[in-house]
């Protein structure tokens, strides 16, 4: 069977057993991978764009300003693989100085990313470019390494871990790339909590339709009947956790049908959609290190808003 060509059926399942089971949680919540159906990565491709939102702009331009610094950092000619990589866009930005030999995107989207990979291919007619279907969380396989392993983590997806996952993701990664291979990821900085309020209830309110939209992601998976208008958008930073929260609050006391099960929720009860934690460079380091991984690189915008930083793991 080809890596590509994995039955989409029994990651459908397992993404229905999560989501349900997050709802019936007390207290309720929904991983924030549930937020990007077709109309979630529209909304947030919205979100990049807002004033507001500076963390892909801010990441986009280190890339482009660094990019020959980070290729000298990471080395030319690795097996670069994306976890999470969706549309394949910020590889993009490194490709032509860091020349990896082979570019492996993973995503759980499968026509959304054979679709990306197909562009990439067409515009990188030199590099190998291995998509595969798979979820980073579980269990999959890649073929075996054609060159040094480095994970690319851009966007500061790390950030929607709690410290306990990130530490997981990070020994998976660590094993993934093995003795000798690098991790180049994207992390967004701890600053002012008016920066990052702003950041997450942007004046269009489109962080409120994106946080919506979830419920509507939800009603397809599980055949489910929330009515998103009935739940309040709410986005804070938690200073001292330094991690934005986002919530979504029922407006009024309401039942909700979900999947043969009825949810009650009292007025003002929320579900948890997601953490968005920020890291000094230095933190974030730090919990790298317990990972296996040593730093090599960080490189941030002119304001510090951003970071980029990359780590290898210790040969033993
Ligand atoms: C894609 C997880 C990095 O945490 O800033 C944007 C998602 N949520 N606005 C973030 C998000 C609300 C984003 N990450």
């Amino acid at each position: 069977m080809a890596l590509d060509d994995k039955p989409i059926t029994d990651v459908h399942a397992a993404q229905r057993e999560e989501l349900l089971a997050g709802l019936l949680n007390p207290p309720r919540f929904i991983n924030p991978k549930f937020f990007y159906d077709e109309r979630g990565s529209e909304l947030f491709e919205r979100i990049c764009e807002l004033e507001e939102y500076y963390p892909t702009r801010t990441e986009i331009g280190i890339f482009n300003r660094e990019s020959a610094a980070i290729a000298a950092t990471v080395g030319a000619g690795c097996e670069l693989v994306e976890p999470g990589a969706g549309s394949c866009e910020k590889v993009r930005y490194l490709l032509a100085d860091l020349a990896p030999t082979a570019y492996l995107p993973l995503d759980i989207s499968r026509d959304f990313l054979l679709d990306a990979a197909q562009r990439l291919r067409e515009d990188f007619p030199a590099l190998e470019v291995r998509p595969v279907v798979a979820d980073f969380g579980a269990a999959f396989d890649l073929p075996e390494a054609s060159a040094r392993r480095v994970l690319f983590y851009p966007g500061s997806t790390i950030g929607n871990f709690e410290p306990a996952g990130a530490r997981e993701f990070l020994s998976r990664a660590a094993a993934l790339v093995g003795s000798g291979g690098g991790l180049l990821i994207g992390v967004d900085l701890h600053k002012s909590s008016e920066v990052l309020d702003a950041a997450y209830n942007d004046s269009l309110g489109v962080t409120a339709a994106f946080n919506r939209n979830i419920l509507r992601h939800a009603n397809r998976l599980l055949d489910a009947d929330f009515d998103p208008e009935q739940f309040e958008h709410v986005a804070f930073y938690n200073a001292p956790a330094q991690r934005i929260e986002m919530h979504l609050e029922s407006r009024s006391a309401q039942q909700v049908r979900c999947d043969g099960a009825l949810l009650e929720f009292a007025a003002g009860e929320r579900i948890h959609t997601e953490y968005s934690h920020k890291y000094t460079p230095e933190g974030f380091a730090e919990l790298a290190a317990e990972a296996g991984f040593h730093a090599r690189g960080c490189w941030l915008d002119d304001a510090s808003l951003f970071s980029v930083q990359y780590f290898e793991v210790g040969s033993l």
